[in-house]
């Protein structure tokens, strides 16, 4: 996630981490890592890590795509304990030669693409309470770890967010970070990917929410669309509630297709020309299923 959508998901009753926390939280180190302090966590910490890790391990046969499914089988990541990111990283490190680092929680955006772009994946230390096992606003170390992190050891993934990293420094620099993090949130986020046997998650904010990985595949009100680079530039997205709108990609190759394109040009032509809600189908769309739209009509 982006530090911008910290602000808009703000709510004064909840602990904040991180950016969202204010000033006093600002950690000491320039990139804002943290030790993660794995001996630390309580036993409560990681039941409530076992409890999220169990329901999803049950809910994604079926709906996570190859390379998650691989990617997690390959990790030492289990239901017992939180993982220990020291561990995730030597793993991760041989195979795509990235690292898991431990933040206080959502960080500048300059930070969280600096990390990106040397293979540095932030991750949030800490993990929500017992009482908010399905929503949650920040990114903690289940929707990081679990969600993200077997991903990362698919070699496409790995190369296509570094690029992002590198791309997130240059679309801030030249004012146009709204653009590019919509392509972020519809593919790393929440993005489908057409496999042999059917549509598949390889979003992490889909894997890493029991609610979510069952919308965004069987109910009819959403729409699945085939995903298209300017399409996606142009479309807003909701941060507060599950997507009107997901994009499929037909392999996630595609996705190191992306991270060779010169954003530039496109930024260019895009520029001044219209948006899109998050819920609209275009009449150039390549639409997989229409939505009935009745959720959010709820
Ligand atoms: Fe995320």
């Amino acid at each position: 996630m982006l530090a911008a959508e910290a602000t808009l998901q703000a709510t004064p009753q909840a602990t904040k981490h991180g950016l969202a926390a204010g000033d006093a939280a600002k950690p000491e180190r320039a990139d804002w890592t943290i030790d993660q302090g794995w001996e630390k966590y309580t036993p409560a910490q990681h039941a409530v890590w076992k409890t999220l890790f169990e329901r999803q391990t049950q809910l994604l046969p079926g709906r996570a795509c190859d390379e998650f499914v691989e990617g997690m089988k390959n990790l030492p990541i289990g239901a017992d304990e939180i993982p220990d990111f020291r561990r995730l990283s030597d793993v991760l490190m041989q195979r795509t030669g990235w690292q898991v680092v431990a933040v206080p929680g959502l960080v500048p955006d300059e930070v969280f693409f600096e990390h990106l772009a040397n293979r540095r994946f932030p991750s949030g230390q800490f993990i929500r309470g017992a009482d908010q096992l399905d929503y949650l606003e920040e990114p903690d170390v289940f929707h990081d770890v679990f969600g993200h992190v077997p991903m990362l050891m698919n070699p496409a993934i790995a190369d296509y967010i570094q690029a992002y990293g590198v791309g997130g420094l240059r679309a801030k620099e030249l004012g146009v970070l709204d653009k590019l993090a919509r392509v972020y949130w519809y593919t790393v986020e929440f993005g489908l990917v057409q496999q042999k046997d059917g549509l598949r998650i390889y979003g992490a904010g889909i894997a890493s929410s029991r609610t979510e990985s069952v919308f965004a595949l069987d109910d009819a009100s959403p729409n699945r669309i085939a995903f298209d680079l300017e399409r996606v530039m142009r479309t807003h997205y909701r941060i507060d509630d599950f997507q009107e709108s997901y994009f499929v990609i037909e392999n996630l190759d595609r996705l190191l297709e992306l991270a060779s394109i010169d954003f530039g040009p496109l930024y260019a032509r895009i520029d001044g020309q219209p948006e899109f809600q998050p819920g609209d189908v275009l009449p150039t769309d390549a639409v997989i299923s229409r939505g009935t739209g009745r959720y959010h009509q709820a």
